[in-house]
């Protein structure tokens, strides 16, 4: 765990965050091995701007659509206090993979001293939307 939480810390250096200067990076863990990372990047716009877990899972399903993602891992180098906990889109965008796959993943989300919380999809967004 502490490997894809290292992933995901590395993969941040590539965030595009010139405005809130908050460099998150995620690391999706496959069924097939693979790792798969993206980061936040961010839009003049700002409600345009698009969080690293949303990347990375949108990267992982196209370029493995038939892969399960079974781990989720979340870190910033500019994390102070606190979890760094997905926000309420990427738990949407979470749970839409656990419809898909018909398999909860775990996500692992960073906390200071190079600590983390675990967690799982379903658990960080119970009782989500379907219909
Ligand atoms: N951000 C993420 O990438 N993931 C999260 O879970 C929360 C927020 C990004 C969006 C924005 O670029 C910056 O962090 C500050 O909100």
């Amino acid at each position: 765990m502490k490997n894809l939480l290292s992933k995901a810390l590395q993969a941040a250096q590539n965030s595009y965050s010139p405005y809130s200067k908050f460099k998150v990076g995620a690391a999706v863990e496959l069924d097939n091995g693979e790792v798969v990372t993206g980061t936040n990047f961010e839009n003049a716009s700002y409600g345009l701007t698009m969080c690293a877990e949303r990347i990375a899972i949108y990267i992982a399903q196209n370029r493995f659509p038939d892969a399960k993602i079974i781990t989720l891992a979340i870190a910033s180098p500019t994390l102070k206090n606190g979890i760094l906990s997905p926000c309420g889109a990427c738990r949407e965008v979470m749970s839409e993979v656990v419809r898909k796959q018909g398999l909860d993943f775990r996500v692992i989300m960073q906390t200071p001293n190079d600590e983390f919380t675990l967690s799982t999809a379903s658990e960080l967004l119970p009782i989500a939307f379907r219909f």
